[in-house]
């Protein structure tokens, strides 16, 4: 069954999914249908959506993160794509367990065997979230704009005892500001690893930072965009190839390194003539600064080039950064 391919595609099946997507308050239960449904978004959706869980993992590494743990949970899985993807940056590590979950049982299904499919040896089972193991690393993608309030408190009341917590959304204002509401409910049983470079309240919570949301952008592998398949995707369900935002949030029970004086630059900056703004999270809360471009030529390239760490060390005066390093580039 996982030979399926583009040729065999079905646009419509898509298409519904992808209303679906764009309104949760629509979804009424569990919409995988049948297989095809689950292989046609797994060689699409879902593989968007592994490339997010690249650069999230990427960052993590850069912050010498490792798996704390040699089990997963991953809940709301859809077709196993965080777990898949968790397994393959980190080749070397000696997984044991994947226990998945979601309310559709198909999707069960089609995970634990995709996932089978490639790592026979490690015990893959299907448990709801009362019976997380208290050591896992759980992991929730794309999956909590479409939960109850009452599964989430369920999962999260389960999920303090793990060890860490990787959830992983689409960049969307709301799914950030939901990512949010899962950090601050969850920072006094963990430490915070990334995208902040602090443990305190989000900056992002104060009435002056309404209007912005925390977001990062990924960046699809090359040969997509050479690809008729995908150009076809793009135009059919009208997604812009080049724009893969996300919202994430890492937690651990262990302390990361200490970040001091280190900002997470927020979304995308904003260019103007000779000047952008751009924000900035630190321990001192989310500020918007503004660069002169003859300021530091070097930073203003990589901005615009939009390949970059995240991470900096500003020199400022006043809102102004004068220069900045990026820090593990
Ligand atoms: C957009 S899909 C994402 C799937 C997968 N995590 C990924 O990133 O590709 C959302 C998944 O969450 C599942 N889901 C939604 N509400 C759920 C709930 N209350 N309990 C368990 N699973 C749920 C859906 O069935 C679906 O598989």
């Amino acid at each position: 069954m996982f030979g399926y391919n583009w040729d065999r595609i079905d646009w419509e099946r898509l298409q519904r999914l992808r209303s679906l997507f764009l309104d949760p308050s629509s979804i009424d239960g569990p919409y995988w249908r049948d297989d095809n449904d689950l292989l046609a978004y797994d060689l699409t959706f879902a593989a968007r959506i592994g490339w997010k869980w690249d650069a999230v993992l990427l960052e993590l590494k850069r912050r010498e993160w490792q798996p704390p743990s040699t089990r997963i949970y991953d809940w709301g899985c859809g077709t196993g794509i965080a777990t898949r993807r968790l397994l393959a940056a980190f080749p070397d590590h000696p997984w044991k367990s994947v226990t998945l979950w979601d309310h559709s049982p198909l999707a069960t299904d089609f995970a634990r065997k995709r996932i089978e499919e490639t790592h026979p040896g490690i015990d893959c089972r299907i448990q709801p979230p009362e019976r997380i193991d208290p050591d896992s690393i759980v992991l929730v993608s794309h999956a909590l704009g479409e939960a109850s309030e009452e599964d989430l408190r369920i999962l999260w009341e389960q999920a303090v005892t793990a060890r860490s917590v990787i959830v992983v959304e689409p960049g969307t204002y709301d799914s950030s500001r939901a990512v949010i509401v899962v950090r601050e409910s969850l920072r006094k049983h963990f430490q915070v690893v990334a995208p902040c470079t602090h443990r305190n309240a989000c900056g992002l919570l104060i009435e002056e930072n309404v209007r912005h949301w925390c977001h990062h952008f990924g960046q699809p592998p090359g040969e997509v965009f050479m690809d008729g398949n995908w150009s076809r995707f793009a135009r059919t369900l009208e997604i812009d190839l080049r724009s893969l935002p996300y919202s994430f949030i890492a937690l651990d029970k262990r302390a990361p390194q200490e970040r001091v004086d280190e900002s997470r630059f927020l979304g995308r900056p904003r260019l103007y003539k000779g000047y952008c703004r751009i924000l900035s999270c630190q321990s001192s809360g989310v500020h918007e600064y503004e660069l002169q471009k003859r300021s530091d030529k070097n930073l203003w390239k990589t901005l615009k080039k939009d390949r970059h760490s995240g991470l900096f060390h500003w020199e400022m005066e006043g809102d102004r950064i004068v220069s900045g390093r990026e820090i593990g580039a």
